[in-house]
């Protein structure tokens, strides 16, 4: 099971992450701090290139694994502006969405664009018959990203500090084709 190293999402391009885009990455988190802070435990004021290269290291001996897919966003001017994956870490027959925007870019519907083809990407790979988001029930912008993509709503449970920030109630919403 692997998903392309390319995907076309109108607007978007998401890659495979690069270990080039180390800097590149280290900038755009650097930059969307306060907005990743309150929900995803590794964005910290620490964060810098060799964070980044760490991440992408880490992201291709996942991907080697067949454990995580990630990928950069890119806009088709060749602008990084954010990072969106595919985790298998919900379980047999079910691949987990994550994803993050850079600040500026945020608010022009890119990440729900950037989901919604990544839902249908996951899909069409073998056996995989639904995708999960995961939010703090306090994360309005990801609540509204997995809405509109057409996740809905099927368990709330408290939070795993070690894998997701925020108030301690995590919303668990799932995609069915
Ligand atoms: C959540 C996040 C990815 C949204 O990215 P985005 O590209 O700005 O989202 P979109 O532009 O596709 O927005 C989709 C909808 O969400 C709404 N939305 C986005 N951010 C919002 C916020 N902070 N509060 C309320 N609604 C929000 C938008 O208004 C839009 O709805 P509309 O079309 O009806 O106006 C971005 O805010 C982010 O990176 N947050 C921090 C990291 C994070 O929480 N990641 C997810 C962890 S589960």
């Amino acid at each position: 099971m692997e998903p392309p190293e390319m995907i076309n999402a109108g607007e978007l391009v998401l890659k495979r992450w690069e270990p080039e885009w180390a800097e590149e990455g280290a900038a755009a988190v650097r930059e969307s701090l306060p907005e990743l802070k309150p929900f995803l435990p590794w964005a910290t004021d620490g964060y810098d290139v060799d964070a980044a290269t760490t991440y992408i290291k880490m992201s291709a001996e996942s991907w080697a694994k067949g454990v995580e897919f990630n990928y950069a966003i890119f806009t088709t001017v060749g602008d990084l502006i954010g990072s969106i994956g595919l985790m298998t870490r919900a379980g047999a027959g079910a691949l987990e969405i994550g994803y993050w925007i850079r600040t500026p870019w945020a608010g022009r519907g890119f990440m729900t664009a950037a989901v919604r083809v990544l839902t249908r990407v996951a899909l069409t790979l073998p056996g995989i018959e639904r995708v999960v988001i995961q939010h703090d029930a306090a994360n309005p912008g990801s609540a509204a990203v997995a809405a509109k993509a057409g996740f809905v709503e099927i368990d709330r449970v408290a939070s795993d500090p070690a894998v997701h920030a925020g108030t301690g109630t995590t919303v668990i919403r799932e995609f069915r084709p």
